[in-house]
């Protein structure tokens, strides 16, 4: 069969084998055929990093990478080659073809809970590496599915709403990424989104997955759905969604194939989607790949030193009166939730099992020793109570009854699970199943503690035979966790004491989920922090010759399934940081976040560096930088609003955020990112495309020239310090005479340059046609209209080194 054409075997299978490869067999699998030999294609998510199958926690180990955003912070493709090519090994490592990955959505507003996986708010940087690690993956037989395709800005009502985008904004945002991934990349799989698209869901939108796409972009991949988003039979296929995921089937199967039977859906369309997933198959090499699926940690040293340096490349210095590089004799105060508590990642499906964690406490520790070290963590930052761990055994019940007998049992060391089949051995049926957890907890100090739990089910927690925490049955309310099928988490407080081993009783029983077929539970205590956890934070500071505070936010907030509320630090963290600052003005504040925060004492510290989540090595990655062993390389991807209602997704009209009857309506167009703040007159606290460095630069006069349709820029960029460094040169266009709005200026170029120090380069990029061109809707190309057009360079939106204006013709280019 391996020697025949695709086109061979698409003609031999029956209708039923054509339909049985448009659907998963299971979670993260394609069915295979053995008649013919076509062995499963698997797939893993993505994007940083291949978790592998099976559950969102726990699982064989992988390799963590930085986010999406610290990616994009780096501002370079090459690196993000880099990343896709190394993600390309886990994938394999995972026995699985096909990367749910890299997520391209852009940042529409400050408070997606899934910023943190899409690079940036524009689309030109997000192209540029989006492109760059489709490469790189591919370049290793493992296929890329850009995702998600398209307008799934928000996680509000994920899985309904309708994202209301007008065609314009969203061929010259929304699509763009898309396009190049198609054009440039050659991506060989595109995920749909779990929205409708101005009414019509993606995966049943012809305009989107045919007529753009197939037709406009020449794409010749497949698409497959967001997990559960494919909800239709004919319309799907009919619009070119090709694969239902995940399986077995809901809506394809026989229901297809009796589509097929009653005309609704043409025996061509089954075969030519059909024909898309042997393609796939085969550029995948998974058509005979008949190894067996057995997963591998492959801790890999070059993996680990990439994962290290492009954790710096992405880190962005806001601030720095002089306190950094810190020198290596001070004596350090390290301060802050996100210290010692290692927090790599954001959460949902982008999650894995790292293969370790390396925390600022732990690199710091190893880099400056024990003397000159001390530690307080002074407050919380979480939105849930920390997991509780131990030995608990967890029984699994048919039906509901937690007196039946156990239908299968297990051990389990920490109360945090997420249900998707095959679990409890297969013995339950995993929309109607209860379970017990059972155990003791010992606690290390006397007093009250703080026990949460949310579950996507019912569940309640007993200590002692006594109810604590309640959401069962009427106590439970629907809520933002768990992918929008859990509650939001009931905290109960009870006196425990030290020593003493208490009886913990959690029951739990299955609900009918909404949207997504998935069952899960989480069960979390603490002991709550006080005033004087702060003050003991303040004291350390005190002491020491500088003050290092490490806080932010976790996967907990950064986190698929929800949006941020707003965008102050969570918990008393601000509160912190004035008392350090206030016992030590040399205080360096390292945030962990997916995005931006308000910064109330943003001029009474000394330093601030954006580390993001950057991976396993993410301390590492972060000391490096504090002691300048590596310079902070990044530059923001997105635009650090002063407050949140400055950003473009703000709005007194719910329609166009959160959303208002099922639409959120994208009424500022193409104004979104920088371009809202310049046309508003909103100065940010920090601009797109900022970010320090511990050596300056300088740009020189930018040179225009010609080269048939394409505009060359030459500009001489200067290291003007005392030490090497690399900086971004931006290129940014504005039509002088357009007939429609358009941004008083967007980027369209740029280059990453390392320069030693005295060091002048010469950067030459391209400005090709499409540069300068808006779409116009009514002639249905990208329209160029004759005049002038500056061409400004840079260092971000908001330092522009240098002016040219260009003069061009009007014109048309084709989709
Ligand atoms: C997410 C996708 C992910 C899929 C599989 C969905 O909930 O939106 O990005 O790839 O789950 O985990």
């Amino acid at each position: 069969m391996a020697t025949q054409s695709i086109e061979a075997i698409v003609d031999e299978m029956t209708l039923e084998e054509q339909v049985a490869i448009l659907a998963g067999a299971d979670f993260w699998s394609t069915p295979e055929n053995e008649r013919l030999g076509i062995a499963k294609m698997r797939v893993t998510d993505g994007p940083n990093g291949a978790r592998g199958g099976g559950s969102l926690f726990g699982g064989v180990t992988a390799a963590a990478f930085p986010v999406g955003i610290a990616i994009g912070a780096s501002w370079d493709p090459e690196l993000a080659e880099q990343i896709g090519s190394a993600i390309a090994d886990e994938v394999k490592s995972k026995c699985a073809h096909v990367a749910l990955a890299p997520t391209i959505n852009l940042h529409r507003g400050v408070t997606n809970g899934r910023n943190f996986e899409c690079y940036s708010e524009d689309p030109e940087l997000t192209s540029a590496l989006a492109v760059g690690y489709i490469r790189g993956l591919q370049s290793k037989g493992v296929a890329a599915s850009p995702k998600h395709f398209v307008g799934n800005e928000s996680e509000i009502e994920r899985t309904t709403i309708s994202s209301d985008i007008d065609e314009r904004t969203m061929r010259e945002l929304y699509l763009r990424p898309f396009e190049d991934a198609v054009k440039k990349a050659g991506t060989w799989a595109i995920m749909s989104s779990y929205n409708r698209l101005n009414g019509t869901y993606t995966a049943e939108n012809e305009w989107l997955l045919t007529d753009v796409l197939r037709k406009e972009w020449v794409y010749d991949g497949i698409v497959m759905s967001d997990w559960f988003g494919s909800r239709s039979t004919a319309p799907t296929v009919n619009a070119g969604l090709d694969l239902e995921m995940p399986g077995p089937t809901r809506d394809r199967g026989d229901k297809l194939v009796a589509a097929v039977h009653s005309g609704e859906v043409s025996r061509e369309t089954v075969r030519s989607a059909a024909l898309n997933m042997l393609r796939l198959m085969e550029r995948v090499g998974s058509l005979n790949d008949t190894t067996p699926f057995r997963e591998r940690a492959d801790d890999l040293p070059e993996h680990r030193a990439l994962i290290r340096k492009a954790g710096a490349e992405g880190m962005v210095m806001l601030k720095n009166d002089g306190v950094l590089p810190l020198s290596p004799e001070a004596k350090v105060a390290l301060i802050g939730p996100n210290a010692k508590e290692v927090k790599i990642m954001g959460g949902g499906s982008a999650q894995l099992n790292p293969h370790y964690m390396v925390s600022p406490f732990d690199a710091l520790l190893a880099r400056i020793g024990a003397e000159n070290l001390s530690f307080a963590k002074g407050c919380t930052n979480h939105r849930w109570e920390p997991i509780l761990t131990g030995d608990f055994e967890l029984s699994f019940y048919r039906g509901h009854d937690l007196t039946s007998e156990p239908a299968h049992t297990q051990s389990m060391d920490s109360v945090n699970a997420f249900w998707v089949p095959p679990f409890a051995g297969g013995q339950v049926d995993p929309t109607n199943f209860a379970a017990k957890i059972t155990g003791t907890y010992t606690p290390t100090t006397s007093g009250i503690h703080h026990i949460g739990a949310h579950a996507a089910g019912c569940a309640r927690v007993y200590v002692d035979d006594e109810l604590i925490v309640d959401c069962w049955e009427d106590a439970w309310t629907k809520g933002r966790t768990f992918f929008e099928e859990g509650n939001d988490e009931v905290v109960g407080a009870v006196e425990l004491t030290a020593g003493r081993a208490h009886d913990i009783r959690i029951e739990f029983r299955s609900k009918t989920p909404d949207n997504l077929n998935h069952s899960a539970l989480r069960v979390g205590i603490s002991v709550p922090m006080t005033e004087a956890d702060i003050a003991q934070a303040a004291e350390i500071a005190a002491q020491a010759d500088v003050a290092v505070v490490v806080i932010g936010r976790s996967g907990e907030w950064d986190t698929e399934g929800w949006d941020m509320e707003d965008i102050h630090l969570p918990g008393r963290q601000n509160e912190l940081v004035a008392a350090v600052t206030a016992a030590n003005p040399n205080t360096v504040v390292v945030l962990q976040t997916g995005g931006p925060v308000e910064m109330p004492w943003v001029s009474d510290v000394a330093a601030i560096l954006q580390a993001w989540y950057g991976g396993q090595e993410a301390g590492n990655s972060i000391v490096d930088v504090l002691y300048g062993d590596a310079e902070p390389a990044g530059r923001l991807p997105q635009t650090f609003p002063i407050k949140l209602s400055d950003n473009p997704a703000h709005s007194q009209d719910p329609e166009i955020y959160p959303g208002l009857n099922g639409h959120v309506r994208y009424a500022e167009g193409v104004m979104t990112g920088y371009r809202h703040y310049e046309k508003h007159g909103i100065v940010p606290m920090f601009p797109f495309g900022f970010g320090l460095s511990y050596t300056d630069f300088d740009l020189g006069q930018m040179d225009l020239s010609e080269d048939g349709d394409d505009v060359i820029c030459t500009i001489p960029v200067t290291n003007t310090g005392a030490r090497c460094g690399s900086t971004v040169v931006q290129v940014y266009v504005g039509d002088l005479e357009a007939s429609v709005e358009r941004p008083a200026r967007e980027l369209k170029a740029f280059a990453k340059v390392a320069l030693d120090a005295g060091e002048t380069k010469i950067v030459r990029m391209t400005l090709q046609p499409r540069a300068f061109a808006f779409f116009d809707v009514t002639a249905g190309q990208w329209r160029i209209e004759a005049g002038s057009f500056t061409v400004e360079a840079g260092f971000s939106a908001a330092d522009i080194r240098s002016i040219a204006t260009v003069q061009r013709d009007d014109a048309l280019i084709p989709v």
